[in-house]
């Protein structure tokens, strides 16, 4: 195949997402959060609270100066250069000996040229060449942040005084430019880092490798935070020493997968949820991810976050550019709750559509654990009629109203209705969902195909698989070639149908298994490497073209459960199914894990039937509400079916739901107990509003034990000086005293509770209200 053929892929200039800001050259200003020292070279980048330096030293190498908390503004650090001259470590050139590479904290390292840790990128050139030479060639700052073409991406639209440094560096043999970007957010302390290769020669090269950051910190005292587990068990937060060598979180599942998450923190080994140094690092990314750490010889610890090079390659032909995705990076000398509450603020300011940055999210009842497949209109109806008495706000159909899907072997790529189940179609049927006052959401899983399905018989070349080759099914079923733009314009026709006979108001957007036999008939051979990211962009295309076209429609992202819980699907969705496993005691530890990288409003968190589905355990009603309510709330089992006492239960659930939803979505969190500590007996947090008026806490107990010792609970974020009531409480607390001498957790306090507090799978709620 011709190069040429390739130019058949999305045109990212059309699709650059709602692009109403475009940055200006900056103005002086007294905020200047970007401080270019001229004469030597030196970059300094500042927040309220943070400095992120780097500096151009000799052959225009930028080498990391600093990153940490706030330092004031100097010509230059060389102090923070220093480093000794090693003798195992090759020298630049002969006439500068001192002068090492290998040494250096680099901003953005090559390799091959002296330097033996992981690099930040790799290109290969027309002669088989793996070396190159950047060089620093000019900065540029630019005021605000514009939004990438084609990738989900950070955007400054509120005028938060962001401001955006490009620094361009060259290698002149082969005319590569490389450009990396830093945007400064200085309120919520966060920068945002890209690169972007332009071929102005007259040969292609192949990138092998280009990651979004590096960061070289001066030493190894970290611990690292990551963010793993599998299927119903996504998030578990493990905590271990940084020690020599690389430790790496990945993902080769062209997912970013929930068996790592991209997001992953580096704190001091004393740092704790209120207190100490932590750096925060993520990805605007839903593919192949790579987060590395490599401590060297020296103790420096080198930082990589990225595409996964190894199932990545782009070849660049002359003219053409590639731009990584966006990777962020947040420091806080706070702790941790601190760190997750800026990133909390960033993304609902700075990443997630504006209309949804402090929308309440509806209410929902969704019929898969109710039905699984097994439905029709009558059953339906009744479980949305009995939802619209409860209070609830809108019903989703899930999996099976469409083809003749019965299970899950047939229709995927068949969206169109199942009139067996559905006899006067979709449209009539959200119209009786309608009617009845709810919203509609409908679920469907766009990149999937199935043997057995219409769409196969059509096109049974856009199957993902390898020629000549078994392609191996993952819940029996296969992917559909996103790489083409066909399919995703195949798919996007569909969809857009159902959207608007349904005049549809939610989608849930799956994804049901991991990639395999990666292959693209649409790509030449020595071309394939592409195929992972080029998938992603054909997400992102069918995801931005959605969005654009039916503004109104609220997103959730799901794959299975929590398997795409990334800022990628956040920018366009900004909910996601956080866990199929629906178990209260399950989902404590999950969205306890969840909550250090993402929002509560981010996280769909639904109350099911006991004994729960995924463990067969059996939790209170009562229980299971105060975990769902710390997210996107929802329901998730037969309404219908419920007793009448049950049902009163939930109608008073969500009234109260209602009540407090702003402030248990988008209310700054604090974990105050970790499932993870100990024997993970107790969890708590709490949510504040902004104004320090009111907080809900809720303390979880899985197994009682008898004669127990007395426990406290201490709060976070009140104000010291106001007075609050704890449950209409006749006393008085001051907000210090209930931070730094607790709450009794006894039975005071305990009005609301009806389980009583001898029970397992307890749970406990204080509402904190200041005293008028
Ligand atoms: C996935 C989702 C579930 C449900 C099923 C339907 O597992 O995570 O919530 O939608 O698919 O098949």
């Amino acid at each position: 195949m011709q190069v040429s053929a390739l130019e058949n892929t999305f045109n990212l200039d059309e699709t650059f997402p709602r692009s109403a800001h475009q940055p200006k050259h900056r103005k002086e200003s007294p905020k200047l959060a970007i401080h270019v020292d001229e004469k030597n070279q030196t970059f300094h980048l500042q927040t309220d609270h943070t400095s992120y330096i780097f500096q151009v030293l000799a052959h225009g190498i930028l080498a990391q100066v600093y990153y940490g908390k706030k330092i004031h503004v100097k010509p230059q650090y060389p102090d923070l250069l220093q480093h000794e001259m090693k003798t195992d470590t090759p020298a630049y050139s002969l006439d500068e000996p001192t002068f090492q590479k290998g040494d250096l904290k680099q901003e953005y390292a090559d390799t091959g040229t002296g330097d033996f840790r992981r690099p930040a990128y790799q290109v290969s050139q027309a002669n088989g060449s793996r070396i190159t030479d950047f060089q620093y060639d000019h900065y540029e700052v630019v005021q605000g942040k514009k939004r990438l073409p084609g990738l989900p991406s950070t955007f400054d639209d509120t005028e938060d005084d962001a401001e955006t440094l490009i620094i361009h560096l060259t290698d002149q043999l082969i005319q590569l430019d490389l450009e990396l970007s830093y945007t400064v957010f200085p309120h919520q302390d966060v920068i945002v880092r890209s690169a972007n290769f332009k071929n102005h020669g007259v040969e292609p090269v192949t990138l092998e490798a280009a990651l979004s950051a590096q960061l070289d910190l001066p030493d190894k005292h970290y611990d690292l935070i990551q963010f793993s587990g599998t299927w119903a068990r996504e998030r578990h937060l493990i905590r271990t020493p940084l020690r020599s060598g690389i430790q790496a979180l990945d993902s080769v599942r062209t997912t970013s997968s929930p068996q790592q998450n991209p997001f992953m923190m580096l704190a001091r080994p004393n740092t704790t949820d209120d207190a100490g140094d932590v750096f925060g690092f993520n990805l605007i990314y839903s593919g192949d991810f790579l987060d590395q750490v490599e401590v060297d010889q020296w103790d420096v610890s080198r930082v990589l976050v990225g595409i996964n090079p190894s199932e990545f390659e782009w070849q660049l032909a002359p003219d053409k550019e590639f731009q990584t995705p966006e990777a962020i990076l947040s420091y806080t000398a706070d702790g941790m709750n601190q760190l997750s509450q800026q990133l909390a603020d960033f993304y609902g300011k700075h990443l997630v559509d504006p209309k949804y940055r402090r929308m309440e999210r509806p209410i929902l009842v969704n019929n898969w654990e109710a039905t699984y497949f097994d439905f029709d209109e009558p059953k339906l109806l009744t479980i949305a009629k009995q939802a619209k008495k409860l209070g609830i706000e809108m019903f989703v159909l899930d999996d099976g109203w469409f083809g003749h899907r019965d299970d899950d072997h047939t229709s995927l790529g068949d969206w169109f209705v199942d009139q067996k189940k559905l006899p006067d179609g979709i449209g009539a049927f959200a119209g009786e969902v309608h009617n009845l006052g709810l919203e509609f959401g409908l679920w469907f899983e766009p990149e999937m195909i199935s043997i057995d399905s219409e769409l196969y018989q059509k096109h049974p070349e856009w199957l993902i698989h390898a020629p000549k080759r078994r392609a191996t099914p993952g819940r029996n079923q296969y992917v559909l070639d996103f790489s083409r733009p066909e399919v995703v314009d195949y798919i996007y026709e569909m969809m857009s149908q159902v959207i608007e006979d349904t005049k549809l108001d939610y989608i849930k957007w799956d994804m049901n298994r991991y990639i395999t036999e990666m292959f693209s008939a649409n790509l030449p051979a020595d071309r394939q490497l592409e195929m992972p990211h080029r998938y992603i962009l054909g997400v992102y295309n069918l995801y931005e073209r959605l969005t654009k076209a039916y503004p109104d429609v609220l997103f959730e992202s799901c794959a299975s459960g929590g398997g795409r819980f990334d800022l990628g699907m956040m920018y366009y969705a900004p909910q996601a199914w956080t866990s199929d496993d629906t178990d209260a005691v399950e989902r404590l530890k999950i969205q306890f894990g969840t909550s250090y990288g993402y929002p509560q409003s981010m996280m769909g968190a639904h109350v099911s039937a006991v004994p729960n589905e995924q463990t067969g355990r059996i939790t209170s009603l009562e229980t299971r509400a105060n975990v769902a309510f710390y997210g996107a709330f929802g329901y998730e089992l037969d309404i219908s079916k419920m007793s009448d006492e049950e049902a009163e239960q939930v109608k008073e659930q969500v009234a109260f739901y209602k009540q407090h939803r702003a402030l248990y979505q988008f209310g700054k969190l604090y974990r105050l107990d970790s499932p993870f500590d100990g024997d993970g007996n107790v969890m708590s947090w709490v949510v504040v509003d902004d104004q320090q008026d009111h907080a809900i806490a809720t303390r979880y107990q899985l197994l009682n034990h008898p004669n127990a010792p007395y426990d406290r609970l201490y709060l976070r974020g009140l104000n010291p000086d106001k007075q609050y009531r704890i449950n209409d409480s006749e006393e008085t607390y001051y907000g210090d005293e209930l931070m730094n001498a607790g709450i009794f957790v006894g039975s005071e306090f305990d009005d609301s509770v009806t389980v009583k507090q001898s029970a397992d799978f307890s749970s406990r709620r204080f509402m904190i209200n200041v005293v008028k």
